[in-house]
């Protein structure tokens, strides 16, 4: 089963039974949760991007750099990734599907903001998305930065694990996180973006009252791991 390491805010790594090495959401060297930087990460193949915002991005380009691998985001950021010299790219847009060699990875509506980081010409504003991956037979779902959305409900009955940001001023928080929960019906979830800013600060233990027995909830620490099943 896979493995799936949380290293704080939305910053996900995961490595599959084949021995493949996924990153989501790469923000190392500004995150205040880890201390890991994309050096640590030379052996992966696969760096998914919900969006553009610096807090998701920024250490995208230069992990794909480092590590050759595959960069797989919206058409927009592959595009300006491409521009910034990275050769593996894999566009995807919202909606769409793709068997990649360790099982099939969907792109989701999120309802957010388009900006992407690092591009000075300002011509790849793209539209932000989630993902549905599915790993060694189980369905994780990275919402990404996003809004409560009722097309959420249309992940009803295709999620097992659901990573949810709760942090509120930038995205949803746990009132609307519980709505989503109630729409997307997981086994079990996952808070994310949260406390990395004051902003966003939440407290977890409040949330897990608030989700009550809709679902398991899961609080992963910064460099904690969970198996996948
Ligand atoms: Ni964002
Ligand atoms: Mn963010």
């Amino acid at each position: 089963m896979a493995k799936l390491t949380y290293h704080g805010h939305s910053t996900f790594s995961a490595v599959t039974d084949d021995g493949t090495g996924i990153v989501i959401d790469p923000w190392f060297e500004e995150n205040p949760h880890t201390e890991l930087g994309v050096g640590d990460f030379a052996e992966v193949d696969y760096i998914f991007c919900t969006h553009g915002h610096s807090d998701h991005f920024a250490d995208a380009l230069p992990l794909a750099r480092k590590s050759g691998a595959t960069l797989v985001s919206t058409f927009e950021i592959a595009m300006f990734a491409g521009e910034e010299g990275i050769e593996n790219v894999h566009p995807m847009h919202i909606g769409g599907g793709f068997d990649f060699p360790f099982g099939r990875v969907k792109m989701t509506p999120a309802l957010h903001g388009g900006q992407v980081h690092g591009d000075e010409s300002g011509r790849w504003t793209t539209v932000p998305a989630g993902f549905v991956f599915h790993l060694d037979g189980t369905s994780l779902y990275h919402a990404g930065d996003t809004a409560l959305l009722s097309d959420m409900r249309f992940l009803e009955g295709m999620v097992d694990i659901a990573l949810l940001p709760i942090g509120d001023n930038f995205t949803m928080g746990p009132d609307d996180a519980v709505r989503a929960l109630e729409l997307i019906n997981p086994r079990v979830v996952v808070p994310i973006h949260y406390d990395t800013f004051d902003l966003i600060a939440q407290d977890t233990d409040e949330f897990r009252r608030k989700v009550g027995n809709r679902a398991r909830v899961h609080v992963m620490k910064p460099g904690e791991t969970l198996e996948l099943d």
